[in-house]
């Protein structure tokens, strides 16, 4: 059922590309289902001086691009949205936005609810925060969320100076660290599944499992994120954050759990077990890539891009073993991979089981594949054939009404922040441990220069990361 929300969102960055490729046709959806309809407001606010008028048109525009709904509907909707121009150091703006917002909120009747989006360069995250606070922006009687975009920090230090400075402004109740992938409906159901097939959740622990792959494939380049790009690296663009949290959806125990505050112990607790790395197990356990041209469609080579330097080392490929230590999952290699211009785009798990299970009636060395990037189906596939069309039935997709989330993933994370659902977003204590992880792997690799590019555009990656898998006689099971 849908119950209509209201507030006052305050994007900063309003102005940018995230808020009119994300946040706007997602609120233009919501809009549309009547999550919202009479009782909210959008200020977007950034430097540029734009009037009111010319914000709603580029609201417009972009709408456009996704949708096409009658012009007249996307002018109601952009009725709903106020432009303030704003310096992120000046405090008189904040006391513009401040009253911008209260005159807004009789306006709309918006039950005095405010959500401060981040959609700025991390480097302003703390700086907005704390003058959100002293000048006074948050209501006493409606509440006050905090949304934050990623990156959460370039390591576990910058993670910790960052946290610092946004929880003296607000509470960790308050805040809510996005990760996109845990909108994607596949990566929310996979509790769900985990929870309705006993069998296969019983079969999810080192007796059974021989291994499991997690691929974040791309065929996109960085396209003109170059600049982003050089300070990241696949390592903290990926792994660090997406691919770390599927790791916990589909490995954390209890998927039963229905408290936010029980959900994320199990995935810190999760995640407080990853197995230490010393540099020399960050040599043989990961591998690092980066793009060549292809020297065929005019594929660029990574160091050709846009903001890129000529001899950067940053990689655009990995591939890893990451290993747990604890009950459940001792003993278990989780292999990883993410890479750009491969040659599709794949997001999906695979769990590969051993000969143990067929003591649970599931055929020996069954692999069991929960896509991730789905169309329109469920995706659930046993030995690569559709589960439904599968001899075997110890998997399958409860009833589409058990399912939490049925919408596009930013359309549902903005949901669960008017609702002030926090599952599906990352919490402090579980970046602390998923960063310092991938800082030892960083600094290993800092230290050592890497003999970049190796790889060919549209490929699997270095032959390096064929080998990792086969050195302990396994393969992927994603191979193109
Ligand atoms: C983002 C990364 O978080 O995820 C991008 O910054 C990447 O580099 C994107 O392209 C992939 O997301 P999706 O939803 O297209 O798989």
């Amino acid at each position: 059922m849908v119950t209509e929300k209201s507030a006052i969102f305050i994007i900063f960055g309003g102005s940018g590309d995230l808020a009119h490729r994300k946040l706007y046709p997602s609120l233009f959806r919501l809009y549309k289902s009547g999550f919202l309809k009479d009782h909210f407001a959008v200020i977007g606010t950034a430097r540029r001086p734009w009037s009111d008028d010319y914000f709603r048109e580029t609201v417009i525009t972009s709408l456009k691009d996704y949708f096409d709904d009658d012009e007249e509907v996307m002018k109601e909707f952009s009725k709903h949205f106020f432009y303030q121009s704003h310096d992120v150091n000046d405090s008189e703006h904040y006391i513009a936005l401040k009253n911008l917002a209260a005159k807004l909120d009789d306006q709309f009747k918006a039950g005095h609810n405010r959500v401060y989006y981040m959609a700025i360069a991390p480097r302003f995250f703390g700086t907005v925060a704390e003058h959100i606070n002293s000048e006074g922006l948050k209501t006493a009687d409606g509440y006050n969320r905090l949304v934050i975009e990623k990156p959460f920090g370039r390591d576990l230090d910058s993670a910790c100076e960052l946290n610092g400075n946004i929880s003296k402004a607000f509470p960790e109740d308050d805040i809510y660290r996005i990760d996109h992938y845990l909108g994607k409906k596949m990566v929310q159901d996979i509790p769900v599944i985990r929870a309705q097939n006993d069998k296969f959740e019983e079969a999810l622990n080192n007796k059974y499992v021989s291994n499991i792959q997690v691929t974040l494939a791309e065929s996109i380049g960085v396209e003109d994120r170059g600049g982003y790009y050089e300070t990241a690296g696949v390592l903290r663009d990926m792994v660090q954050n997406h691919i770390m949290q599927i790791i916990g959806a589909i490995a954390s125990i209890d998927p039963k759990a229905k408290d936010a505050k029980v959900i994320h112990k199990n995935k810190c607790d999760l995640f407080g077990s990853l197995k230490d790395l010393t540099p020399e197990q960050v040599d043989t356990n990961f591998v690092r890539g980066q793009y060549d041209t292809d020297n065929l469609d005019d594929e660029k080579a990574y160091r050709q891009e846009d903001n890129v330097a000529e001899d950067s080392n940053i990689e655009t490929f990995t591939a890893g073993k990451i290993e747990f230590e604890n009950d459940r999952w001792s003993g278990v290699p989780f292999y990883i991979r993410s890479g750009k211009r491969m040659p599709d785009k794949s997001s999906r798990i695979d769990i590969v089981f051993n000969d143990n299970v067929t003591d649970l009636g599931i055929k020996a060395n069954t692999v069991v594949t929960l896509l991730i990037e789905r169309t329109n189906d469920h995706s659930i596939l046993i030995n690569g054939i559709d589960y439904k069309e599968s001899a075997q039935d110890f998997i399958k997709f409860p009833e589409e009404k058990d399912f939490v989330g049925a919408r596009e993933a930013y359309e549902s994370l903005i949901i669960d922040i008017l609702s002030g659902n926090r599952v599906n977003f990352t919490l402090w204590d579980e970046l602390r441990s998923t960063w310092t992880y991938i800082d030892a792997i960083r600094e290993r690799w800092d230290s050592q220069t890497p003999d970049f590019p190796n790889y060919v555009s549209g490929t699997m990656g270095p032959d390096a990361a064929e080998m990792l898998l086969e050195r302990n006689g396994d393969s992927w099971v994603w191979d193109d």
